[in-house]
């Protein structure tokens, strides 16, 4: 917990996540646990998987976007049933309420596990379940984005986009959108043209990552090529004056990941995220945890992290919690309760003694 005065202001605001990936939502203990249960031989030759605390320990020493995504990849080994699917987005609901996060726009990666044999339907019904108890039990309401691997082929791609079960998530809505991840340098968005094409003829909202490691032409690439209407990271938006612009009056939204960009050495310090500068020009943007297994911390950690380095008021701070409800694929109906609620807890902070 930090030690700011706006500490359960920033914990009662009625945040949304959008930039969330669940299989980025496994501890090192749930890691653990999963492989004895699975008889999953986690690799004998790397110290790191002594135990859960090696592990943790290593995940504080990533020095790029690759080496973290080799440890998450081996994390992910150990996901094996729909229960241990559930149990993984369940552990991150969890944390998601006791965050204060009112609605979840969750990323997850199906061709890294269709690729070892175990099913998208699986995988689908072990996250469902735990969405629909994370609505009953936790009034978390949730949307789930199928992501692509850039670094695998694009046919591999485009024949998991056309799969029958992961056809029939997009026409039921189980899935809501799609987003493109991993490797970002050396796999520019243009690869990706005819899937998000594809995506958009079936009414699927489209998010991509660009600008966290690769150049803000990834983002310009994104945008026109991809017809994206969300980017995820786009720090490197702060290189380019008048893409800057460009995206501001297009109201496109970022999903940024402070602790994430601090962690993967994309940054220095959560000060050299372009918070401030994202402000000042009116981009909008939401505050996220990306992997929070791996990266120290959860949504509200990534807000305090933002608040100690910027300080934010209450009204900046209620400004980019609206951007985020307003940015969200949820239904108006539950985008009007949130406002609501935001609008309501800044009345009553304001009225505090
Ligand atoms: N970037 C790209 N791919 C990812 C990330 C990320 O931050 N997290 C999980 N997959
Ligand atoms: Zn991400």
């Amino acid at each position: 917990m930090c030690k700011s005065p706006l500490h359960a202001f920033l914990r009662a605001l009625p945040k949304c996540e959008h930039h969330i990936h669940l299989e980025g939502a496994l501890t090192p203990a749930i890691l653990f646990t999963l492989a004895s249960r699975n008889n999953i031989t986690l690799p004998q030759d790397d110290a790191a998987f002594a135990s859960p605390e090696a592990l943790l320990a290593r995940y504080g020493r990533f020095t790029s976007l690759d080496d973290f995504l080799h440890y998450y990849y081996i994390g992910m080994s150990v996901l094996i049933s729909p229960n241990d699917f559930e149990l993984l987005a369940w552990d991150y609901f969890q944390h998601a309420a006791a965050d204060g996060v009112a609605h979840a726009e969750v990323f997850f990666d199906p061709q890294a596990h269709m690729e070892r044999g175990v099913s998208y339907a699986t995988v689908l019904k072990g996250f469902s379940t735990a969405r629909e108890r994370a609505q009953k039990e936790l009034g978390i309401s949730s949307e789930l984005i199928c992501c692509f691997l850039r670094h695998l082929p694009v046919p591999d791609c485009l024949a998991t986009f056309e799969d029958p079960d992961v056809q029939e998530s997009f026409m039921d809505g189980s899935v809501r959108g799609i987003g493109l991840d991993s490797s970002e340098k050396s796999f520019p968005p243009e690869l990706f043209e005819e899937i998000y094409w594809r995506a958009s003829k079936l009414g699927l909202r489209r998010t991509a990552h660009a600008g966290e490691e690769g150049p803000a032409t990834y983002i310009t690439g994104a945008l026109d090529t991809l017809n994206v209407e969300r980017i995820d990271h786009g720090i490197r938006l702060a290189d380019d004056k008048e893409l800057m612009q460009r995206v501001v009056e297009s109201g496109t939204m970022l999903s940024v990941c402070p602790l994430s960009n601090v962690l993967l050495r994309c940054v220095k310090a959560v000060a050299e995220v372009p918070i401030r500068k994202f402000l000042d020009a009116g981009v909008k943007f939401s505050i996220n945890s990306d992997d929070p297994a791996y990266f120290g911390g959860y949504i509200l950690d990534n807000y305090c992290a933002v608040h100690e380095a910027f300080d934010l008021s209450v009204k900046e701070w209620a400004s980019v919690c609206r951007a985020g409800i307003e940015g969200s694929w949820c239904r108006q109906d539950r985008k009007d309760k949130m406002l609501g609620d935001l609008d309501t807890l800044v009345i009553d902070w304001e009225k505090r003694p």
